[in-house]
């Protein structure tokens, strides 16, 4: 698979063995995110992440800050994104299975090293169920689709 990995200057460190740990199961990992420890604003590395996987650019997303929320909540705004906060690797396996989920994020503050590979593990393991869950996935589409329109008078 391709995947693009992005993260804050809170991240670098998890960043760097995610990355590596994604490449030793195989996956190309596109490194969008900071090496370096000064500060930055995590809402240009999620959007730019978000824009490559609604592109089709990459196959899924990984996204780290503090917490995860920040990055996450910027790469939500992008159309078609579903990003999905995880601290252990049962929610990460269902966002998959039920929300058809695109990036999963999590803090490097919240988790260490062995939980994040676990997240990425059952993450990257699991399916998309479809059926029941494919028509909520739709509705969330609709509800971005409404958003898009807002503000735009149709009389
Ligand atoms: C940076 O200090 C921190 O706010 C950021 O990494 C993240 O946790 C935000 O949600």
């Amino acid at each position: 698979m391709k995947i693009v990995i992005a993260n804050d200057h809170a991240a670098v460190s998890l960043k760097m063995e995610i990355m590596q740990y994604l490449q030793e199961l195989g996956h190309e990992v596109v490194n969008i995110g900071t090496d370096v420890a000064e500060r930055c604003n995590y809402p240009d590395f999620g959007e730019r992440a978000a824009r490559m996987v609604a592109a089709g650019e990459a196959d899924c997303g990984v996204l780290i800050c503090g917490t995860g929320v920040g990055i996450s909540i910027a790469a939500n705004k992008v159309k078609g994104i579903r990003a999905a906060v995880c601290s252990e690797p049962t929610t990460a396996r269902l966002v998959k299975e039920h929300n058809n989920a695109n990036m999963i994020a999590f803090g490097a503050r919240i988790v260490g090293v062995e939980a994040a590979k676990s997240i990425v593990d059952a993450y990257l393991d699991a399916e998309f169920l479809g059926g029941r869950h494919a028509e909520r996935v739709a509705l969330i589409g609709e509800i971005e689709d409404r958003e898009r329109g807002c503000g735009q008078s149709e009389m």
